[in-house]
């Protein structure tokens, strides 16, 4: 899609952005401003490159499977996923599968998806079960792994009892949110999140419920995918329309240990690379593209006098969450009903913070090809307190050469991730063609992404 062209006057770029303009914001709010919304530290990263290879190589890719993603905590699916015994999702990673199953004591269990007669991976797609029956000769287990038919038992004898059970790796959940992990010596989930539950306690996860789930398959490096999100000042070259409400270069970058960054982008603000666009339209823009506001519909809206574009949008969702929620919201910040505040939880967990349009990104390396990755996005709602929470909506899986647009409950942010996908394909490519044989990174605006490779480095060295 292009980008509707803008009757506004573009700045040249150079020495644009200001990253102590969320603190100013902050000091415009009428309600206390939460500790956490504050700079972080600075750490001192400095600037060094990466190397190229980073994004293709086989064997960088093979040494991310065997020192990495065996000892990190790795996000699988919400709750709501699987709400009931034997609901289940297989979670893939490189060449390791899991069962990820609720059992009948409402547990989730993970486990190796494989039979313990001859191998044979016992799921190949999740869905819901009775019980795990092997395709191969009929070796059932329960839903909580453990055995319940052995067919001619009297030829397994030497299957002891302790043998018989699935093998399981670790489960643990925060807000919602399902993780496992192979390592069993592993440090607790809460210790790996750091700061995020903190930060995320007055947002009500408890009560969040999956509005849509949409996967695609991308031709790059899951690493590749990830950083696409880990900035905003590409918003300029790669999603122009959005710069009349984003503030772009003025986001405020933060790093919180070696597992959680964050980046906050201010909305409603129009981007300093622009000049002449009014309030309304400012207001209009963003509640008609951003794609996660309470109503999407921008002309159906008009800026009181006196009132600025980002008071109006924060007003109109703090009234509308407060209605969907049945809480009281008269606290909440401007800047947590309705900025980009997004986590990072390494490796490959990226939440948008605030009282609402949560969006969930998650990229996962595609078995062992270095250069293609599966990618998630989710979206959360709420419930309200004492309602069942509803069951999530099946996964949207797109085709390949199918767009984010075609899947119409993204609603308007299918096309902005349509332009951020359409970089993607290009990057390996490019990579390769390097003469540099390095990735230059911006000093700050760039320093979740530093932070991602230092802590990745720290497994891959051991
Ligand atoms: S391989 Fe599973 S029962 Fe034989
Ligand atoms: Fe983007």
């Amino acid at each position: 899609m292009n980008a509707p062209a803008l009757p506004h006057t573009y700045l040249p770029p150079d020495n644009l952005g200001d990253p102590a303009t969320f603190q100013r914001l902050l000091a415009e709010e009428t309600v206390p401003v939460p500790d956490f919304l504050r700079p972080a530290p600075a750490p001192d990263f400095g600037d060094a490159d990466l190397a190229v290879e980073r994004y293709f190589s086989p064997d960088f890719h093979r040494q991310e499977m065997d020192k990495m993603w065996p000892r990190v905590w790795q996000f699988v699916a919400r709750d709501e996923a699987i709400p009931n015994p034997g609901d289940h999702v297989v979670h893939d990673i490189g060449e390791r599968s899991l069962i990820v199953m609720r059992g009948k004591d409402g547990q989730v269990r993970a486990f190796a998806n494989s039979c313990l007669h001859r191998g044979i991976a016992l799921r190949t797609e999740g869905g819901h079960v009775k019980s795990l029956r092997c395709p191969f000769h009929g070796f059932t287990w329960d839903l909580a792994g453990c055995m319940k038919s052995l067919p001619c038992a009297w030829d397994f004898k030497h299957l002891g009892e302790e043998r018989q059970d699935l093998p399981q790796v670790r489960v643990e959940s925060w807000a919602g949110f399902i993780f496992i992990n192979f390592d069993q010596d592993a440090a607790p989930l809460a210790d790996w999140l750091g700061v995020v539950p903190a930060h995320c306690a007055d947002y009500d996860l408890e009560h969040a419920t999956t509005l849509l789930h949409v996967r695609k398959r991308i031709p790059c490096n899951w690493k590749l995918a990830q950083e696409a999100f880990f900035e905003s000042f590409h918003v300029r070259a790669t999603h122009p329309h959005i710069m009349t409400f984003t503030d772009d270069v003025d986001s405020q970058y933060d790093v919180f240990g070696p597992h959680i960054a964050r980046c906050i982008t201010p909305m409603s603000i129009a981007s300093p690379n622009l000049e002449g666009v009014s309030q309304a339209e400012v207001m209009r823009d963003c509640i008609a593209a951003s794609g996660r506001m309470a109503d999407a519909n921008g002309d159906a809206h008009r800026l009181p006098d006196g009132m600025t574009a980002r008071q109006y949008v924060g007003e109109m969702n703090r009234a509308a969450y407060a209605e969907a929620t049945g809480r009281d919201l008269s606290h909440a910040t401007l800047a947590e009903l309705q900025d980009a505040i997004l986590y990072s939880v390494f490796p490959h967990f990226q939440i948008w913070a605030g009282y609402f349009g949560n969006i969930v990104y998650r990229a996962m390396p595609d078995g062992n090809n270095p250069e293609s990755c599966i990618y998630d996005v989710m979206v959360l709602g709420r419930h309200k307190a004492g309602e069942a929470k509803p069951a999530a909506p099946a996964v949207h899986w797109l085709k390949d050469d199918e767009p984010f647009s075609a899947a119409p409950e993204l609603g308007a942010l299918g096309p902005v991730l349509d332009q951020d996908m359409r970089n993607l394909p290009h990057m390996t490519r490019g990579l390769k063609s390097s003469l540099t044989g390095v990735v230059t990174l911006a000093s700050y605006q760039e320093l979740r992404i530093r932070a991602h490779h230092r802590t990745l480095d720290t497994y891959l060295e051991g």
